[in-house]
């Protein structure tokens, strides 16, 4: 792992170091046009590489557009693969090299452990400080005609090294700041409350929320700040260390099914959903959430569980007004909510080691006070 300014740079010579002669490029229109890779590329070159260049990623990859990529990557005949971007582009490289290796289709690799074949060193340098799937085990590849998502989850995606280098960041508008910072911190929470969790993913969660609490409002107040936008980048990958070790819980569950459905992006809809699904833990985990809170510096001495865990929603609530993230998603439809449920309960069910359970009726109150219902109007 290279870390600072520059560090991308350094990157590109450690690909060539390692012995590869091409590389595939994996990035997005957006970053291409803001020259955001332009100097990679160039260090690339430097270094002797062959580059070719896919740039065809949109957020939230789907499948047709990995199917394409794949076409690309087996054309140029790249020796390695680098992701350049956030989530969406290192997600698609990801799927990209494990269904080059495997010769199947995404869908085919749907759930655990089903690469077993060696795939192309894959590198990667995050352009965003948010999803942690520079470090995680895992790509979420979107099925639009199924109105779902998915994961192919395998040790092989992990990349062989990567860079976090913030003079990559500055350019990042503060609502996606906002918006990636905030699922970094979900990431960091539900990976914290799980019952997988270890002493060493614990202590990377509660550095990685400690992080984002004090620099994602200075991160989207100046962009430009390096100190700001390095701790991010820092946090967001130990958020991703953590949670590619405990997993994460039914904010991510929720938040899954609404994306495709109402098109909103998946860190606006992990910081809206966070402090609803805390609510409802604060029956049965508060003193997790309490200790939690505490680490991270929260609440005041001589707090009671309750005092505590609530402080921590409170600070949440706070650090999402103060990135201009809205309390509630107006987008929602009442006659959805549901079959969000039964799709949210279904994802959460089969994966998250959750701290403790939603019925689906639990599960309706959250989805409809994140939309904007008020308790004493909630139908039973
Ligand atoms: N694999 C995992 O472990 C994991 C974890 C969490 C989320 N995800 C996935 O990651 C995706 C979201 O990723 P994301 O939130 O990082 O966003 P993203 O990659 O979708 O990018 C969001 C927008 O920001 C722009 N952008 C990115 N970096 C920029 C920069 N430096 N300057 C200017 N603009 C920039 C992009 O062009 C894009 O328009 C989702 O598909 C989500 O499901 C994956
Ligand atoms: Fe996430």
């Amino acid at each position: 792992m290279l870390t600072g300014p520059g560090s991308s740079l350094e990157l590109a010579r450690l690909i060539a170091d390692r012995g590869a002669r091409s590389v595939l490029v994996v990035t997005d229109r957006v970053l291409l046009e803001l020259e955001v890779v332009a100097p990679l590329l160039n260090a690339l070159k430097q270094a002797g590489l062959a580059v070719t260049v896919f740039s065809e990623v949109e957020p939230d990859p789907t499948i047709a557009m990995i199917m394409a990529g794949i076409e690309m990557l087996r054309a140029s005949g790249a020796t390695a693969v680098l992701a350049v971007g956030g989530g969406s582009p290192i997600d698609a490289a990801k799927a990209m090299i494990a269904c080059h290796a495997s010769g199947r289709p995404p869908e085919d690799l749907d759930g655990y452990f089903k690469v077993r074949d060696l795939v192309l060193p894959f590198f990667a340098v995050p352009t965003t400080a948010g999803s942690g799937s520079e470090v995680t085990i895992a790509s979420v590849v979107s099925d639009p005609g199924a109105g779902r998502k998915f994961a192919i989850v395998d040790n092989q995606l992990v990349p062989v090294a990567i860079a976090l280098d913030p003079n990559l960041m500055v350019g990042l508008p503060p609502h996606v700041t906002a918006a990636t910072g905030m699922d970094a911190l979900t990431h960091a929470i539900e990976s914290d409350l799980s019952t997988l969790a270890t002493p060493a993913s614990r202590a990377q969660s509660v550095a990685a929320a400690r992080a984002i609490f004090r620099d994602l409002p200075r991160a989207c107040q100046d962009g430009h700040d390096i100190d700001a936008r390095q701790s991010l980048a820092v946090a967001s990958c130990l958020a991703g260390l953590a949670f590619t070790r405990a997993s994460v819980g039914y904010v991510h569950a929720i938040a899954h099914q609404l994306g495709p459905l109402y098109h909103l992006p998946h860190g606006y809809l992990n910081a809206t959903l966070l402090p609803y699904v805390l609510d409802f833990y604060l029956d049965g985990a508060a003193p997790r959430m309490a200790e939690f809170a505490g680490a991270c510096g929260l609440g005041q001495d001589g707090d009671d569980p309750q005092s505590l865990a609530k402080s921590l929603i409170a600070a949440i609530r706070q650090l999402n007004a103060s990135v201009a993230i809205p309390q509630t998603i107006e987008q929602i439809v009442d006659a959805d909510i549901p079959e969000i449920v039964q799709r949210a309960l279904a994802e959460a069910h089969g994966t998250y080691p959750v701290p403790t359970y939603m019925s689906a009726a639990d599960c309706a109150t959250v989805v409809r006070r994140a939309a904007g219902a008020r308790p004493e109007k909630e139908e039973v």
